[in-house]
């Protein structure tokens, strides 16, 4: 692989850029962006949200920005965006990191809690979507003993706009069957999973490794859904042992 000087991070729903904080300065060396999705942090909604429209706008935004390829690493929603972008423009990817993210579609169950929770959006406002999100997304380590990630978590998802927080749902919602793209994956490929996450748990990245050739899995311990920001200790050493390794 050519030197690669650029590194975009995804962020998962309903986040913003600020969930990278962290990372932005984690890897020197390396040119990090951290572009936000339609909705999140100001940006421009869209007004069909689609998993595939949010690939389309990052990578008008990369344009913009003068950014032609590079490695990507998406968590969650994040990573189902990566599977639009590698849909839609392969040729930009130069390596991937997957982390916390799945390639299946929402189950029927699935699909009408997310109805639910648009409705909870839009009628009560982003703290009762905090409230329902934090026991799922955060792993029980990070809920018994990390209480500033807890906090710092449920201060995010409140900063975005409801009715932001209602498209991603519905982009989620709508996601079309990613494992197919699995298989077309030529690039450098890690997935990283927290061991306690009950989102996307171990067996989905276990697919993912399955099927992407050459592919590496980190499991994390004692994190749940959320690895960079309940773990970024050990999420910034596995995301730098693998920049390392693509770059010799
Ligand atoms: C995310 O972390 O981006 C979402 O919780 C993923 C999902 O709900 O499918």
């Amino acid at each position: 692989m050519s030197t690669p000087a650029v590194l975009v991070l995804v962020h998962a729903f309903p986040f913003g850029a600020a969930m990278w904080r962290r990372q932005l300065t984690a890897f020197p060396g390396w040119r990090v962006v951290a572009p936000p999705l339609p909705g999140f942090d100001g940006h421009p909604r869209l007004p069909q949200p689609t998993i595939d429209a949010y690939a389309r706008d990052l990578l008008e935004t990369l344009d913009r920005t003068g950014i032609d390829r590079a490695v990507f690493l998406g968590l969650s929603m994040g990573g189902y965006t990566l599977f639009g972008v590698l849909r839609q423009a392969a040729e930009r990817v130069q390596g991937l990191i997957l982390a916390d993210t799945r390639t299946s579609v929402d189950s029927p169950d699935r699909r009408t809690a997310r109805e639910r929770s648009i409705q909870l959006a839009r009628t009560v406002g982003p703290s009762a979507i905090a409230d329902e999100m934090i026991p799922n997304i955060l792993g029980t380590t990070t809920r018994s003993s990390r209480p500033e990630v807890v906090a710092d978590v449920r201060a995010m998802i409140e900063s975005q706009p409801a009715e932001t927080i209602a498209a991603g749902l519905e982009a989620m919602m709508t996601r079309p069957d990613s494992a197919p793209v699995l298989d077309r994956i030529t690039v450098p490929t890690t997935i990283i999973v927290g061991d306690e996450d009950t989102v996307t748990p171990v067996s989905d990245a276990e697919f993912m490794h399955r099927a992407v050739r050459g592919s590496t899995l980190v499991t994390i311990p004692s994190s749940g859904h959320m690895t960079n920001l309940e773990t970024p200790d050990a999420f910034d050493d596995a995301v730098r042992a693998s920049l390392a390794q693509w770059r010799r």
